[in-house]
C-alpha cells in the first residue's frame, strides 16, 4: 500500500503542533522545555509524521547510559522512548511503526546498543505494536504511572 504520510526530524516550529498531538493523545504531558531539551539532546531521535502538510504523529527518544536490558554486563548507551503518538484519524496505517524504526535508526547514530521503553500494561494498541516490532517484555514496574497503573518494560537490541 502507498504510504500517505512522510516522516522527518522536529523542528522547533513544529512544537505547538507535537504538544497538541501529546495532549489529545496521552495523559503524561511535558512542558515546552521538555519537548525542547529533547530536540537540542537527540535531534536524530526526535521524529515526526506528517500528512497532508499536518503532523499527524511524533516519537521522542533520550539516550541513557545504563545496564543492559539482556544483562549483558557493563553500561551501555540505551535508546528511551519518551513518548510517542499518532493522531487517532491517522491510526492503523504504519505511521507508529515507521517513527519507531526511524527513531531506532536515530539511537544507533548515538551508538545506543537498545532500544527500551514504558507502556501501560492495559495499552494493548502499544503492547502488540511493539511486539510487532520485536521488542519484548523484560519486567513489570509496579504503580508506575501517576494513576497507580502498573508498566510493562519491553525492549529489544539494536543492530
Ligand atoms: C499506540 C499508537 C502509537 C499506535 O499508532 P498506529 O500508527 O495506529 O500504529 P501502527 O499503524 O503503526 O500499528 C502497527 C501495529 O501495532 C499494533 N496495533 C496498533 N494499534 C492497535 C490497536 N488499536 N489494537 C491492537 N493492535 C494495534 C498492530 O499489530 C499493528 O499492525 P497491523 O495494523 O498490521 O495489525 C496509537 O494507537 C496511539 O497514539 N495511541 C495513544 C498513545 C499511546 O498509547 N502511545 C504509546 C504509549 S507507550
Amino acid at each position: 500500500m502507498q504510504e500517505t504520510f512522510k516522516l522527518r526530524k522536529f523542528e522547533p516550529d513544529d512544537l505547538q503542533d507535537v504538544m497538541h498531538i501529546n495532549r489529545v493523545c496521552l495523559p503524561e504531558n511535558y512542558t515546552d522545555m521538555f519537548f525542547m531539551d529533547l530536540h537540542e539532546r537527540f535531534p536524530e531521535a526526535f521524529i515526526v509524521a506528517e500528512e497532508d502538510h499536518e503532523l499527524i504523529g511524533y516519537i521522542m527518544s533520550r539516550i541513557e547510559v545504563g545496564l543492559s536490558n539482556f544483562g549483558l554486563g557493563g553500561l551501555i548507551r540505551k535508546g528511551h522512548v519518551v513518548s510517542i503518538a499518532v493522531m487517532p484519524q491517522a491510526r492503523r496505517k504504519g505511521v507508529a511503526r515507521a517513527l519507531i524504526n526511524a527513531a531506532m535508526e536515530g539511537m544507533c547514530n548515538y551508538k545506543a546498543k537498545q532500544i527500551y521503553l514504558e507502556v501501560r500494561v492495559t495499552n494493548e494498541a502499544g503492547v502488540n505494536l511493539y511486539k510487532k516490532l520485536g521488542l519484548e517484555v523484560m519486567r513489570t514496574i509496579s504503580g508506575y504511572y501517576s494513576d497507580g497503573e502498573d508498566a510493562f518494560v519491553m525492549s529489544k537490541k539494536l543492530a
